[in-house]
């Protein structure tokens, strides 16, 4: 059996109050629409088709070729949504599986339980649609469905157009549909339009139950089905699939101390054993390795920290750290830092586009960017690098086993040699020959190479 998925997006989301559409406000750092097209890839191999009207550059750019997209340029009702959509798939599958794009908490085992309830009733040749319904004492607005005294689904009720009696049914529509291809194809045409101007692809449900055609239905569990129209739905959801995630991790094998101040993106991957203490977030295409400790309190977006890591009350955005670096308390790497095997970055240091070597050392209060530093450089509290001057990002290299004193300026660009060493409070303007020390403002040579430690001369 082949199955192609619609995925309907074109709506307005008025209720977020919102310049952004709303089916691209994130959730757990993955926008709404594209949790539903991953759910929708669970189940088919074949791209969704999104039906797309707002804001639908935006959608475009976020999706890409993930998806192929039906426009929808009137926006007329989620019937007309799917109309749009059978110049791509009439006659190219068996079954096609509707979705909305703001259920972000459906699962996959459910809508394979909705095909799994399609295949078990397709042999009866006049089946037209399988769906979810859901029994909730909370209607939030949902149509109702609507049962004959032999309960089968009859119809699906808006709640705009339900009698007082019909508002009292519990049995809700989320939405989610499974279609016999053929006949939706067929039938969709004769939608008529309803009191409020839209087709609504409810009522094909009552086009099927007219032409004595079967309509099946199973229960979900609701605390998947909940439409997001308002930002109180967008942080209840956002809840919901954030404590998913930080459960899917935990039976991984890491440890989250306090999973209720933790904020893990989607799509973000952590090795065994680490320990997550309370108040991270943890952001974007970031990956931890294994046996780290990250926090209390910090903010990792789009890094790649090695094994063996430790991060305490720091940020880090765009940055690397290899196996057994440590940054904090109060640390910052910005785009482009790099931290090598071992570094130590204490309290109070920023690092900018640069390098670290292994086993370098800035202890305190330090601001390096656009450097390249060597292997075991000791760089003393208060050490900065003047990279600006006021035009141009200038380049500062140091060489393996310099030792800057404390609150060394080094005023780029300059070069240091391996084992320089300088004074503290130096002003370096020029560059340092190896083995050289250096001190004052501007930082002068004016006696020693420094000795070799075992000196024979
Ligand atoms: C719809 C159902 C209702 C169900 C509820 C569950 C209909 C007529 N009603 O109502 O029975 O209980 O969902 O959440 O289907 N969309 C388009 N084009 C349109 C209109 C909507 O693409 O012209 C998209 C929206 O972007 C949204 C989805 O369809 O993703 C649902 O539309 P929405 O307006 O939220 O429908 P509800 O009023 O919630
Ligand atoms: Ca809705």
């Amino acid at each position: 059996m082949t199955i192609a998925t619609v995925i309907l997006a074109a709506g307005y989301g008025t209720r977020m109050k919102s310049i952004l559409p709303k089916v691209l406000h994130p959730l757990a750092g993955r926008p709404l629409v594209e949790w539903v097209v991953a759910t929708g890839e669970f189940i088919t191999d074949r791209r969704p088709v999104v039906v797309v009207g707002h804001g639908k550059e935006d959608v475009q750019s976020l999706l890409g070729e993930r998806v192929q997209y039906a426009e929808q340029k009137e926006l007329l009702g989620t019937g007309h949504a799917v109309m749009q959509a059978e110049p791509f798939l009439r006659g190219t599958s068996d079954q096609v599986v509707v979705l909305y794009a703001d259920m972000p908490l459906l699962r996959e085992s459910t809508l394979q339980n909705l095909l799994g309830l399609y295949r078990d009733h397709q042999s009866k040749d006049n089946l037209a649609l399988a769906m979810l319904t859901i029994v909730r004492d909370d209607p939030q607005g949902f149509g109702r469905v609507i049962r004959d005294e032999n309960g089968q689904i009859q119809a699906i009720v808006e709640e705009v157009d339900c009698t007082p009696e019909q508002k009292r049914i519990r049995e809700l529509n989320p939405g989610i549909y499974c279609f016999n291809s053929t006949w939706l194809w067929e039938n969709l045409p004769r939608l008529q339009v309803s009191a409020k101007g839209e087709y609504y692809l409810t009522d094909m449900i009552e086009i099927a139950t007219s032409q004595n055609r079967q309509v099946v239905g199973m229960q979900a569990p609701p605390e998947e089905v909940y439409g997001i129209n308002d930002r109180t739905h967008l942080s209840a959801a956002s809840h919901v699939l954030r404590h998913r995630i930080n459960e899917k991790h935990m039976r991984d094998g890491v440890t989250i101390i306090d999973p209720a101040s933790t904020y893990i993106d989607i799509t973000v991957k952590i090795g065994q054993d680490t320990v997550i203490q309370p108040g991270c977030h943890l952001q974007g295409n970031t990956t931890i390795g294994t046996g780290c400790e990250i926090g209390p309190n910090s903010q990792i977006v789009e890094s790649n920290i090695g094994d063996d890591c430790r991060i305490i009350y720091s940020v880090l955005e765009h940055a690397r750290m290899d196996r057994a670096s440590e940054i904090g308390p109060y640390g910052h790497l910005r785009k482009g830092a790099h931290l090598g095997e071992r570094v130590h970055m204490g309290n109070f240091g920023e690092v900018k586009n640069s390098y670290l070597g292994p086993d370098t050392k800035m202890g305190h209060f330090s601001y390096v960017g656009d450097a390249t530093v060597g292997q075991n450089v000791n760089l003393s509290a208060g050490v900065i690098t003047c990279n600006f001057d006021g035009k141009n990002k200038n380049h500062t290299e140091l060489a393996d086993d310099v030792f800057l004193g404390s609150n060394t300026l080094l005023v780029a660009p300059v070069a240091l040699g391996v084992g320089a060493r300088t004074g503290a409070g130096s002003v370096v303007t020029r560059d340092v020959p190896a083995n050289t020390l250096v001190y004052g403002v501007p930082a002068r040579a004016p006696v020693n190479k420094i000795k070799p430690d075992s000196d024979s001369e």
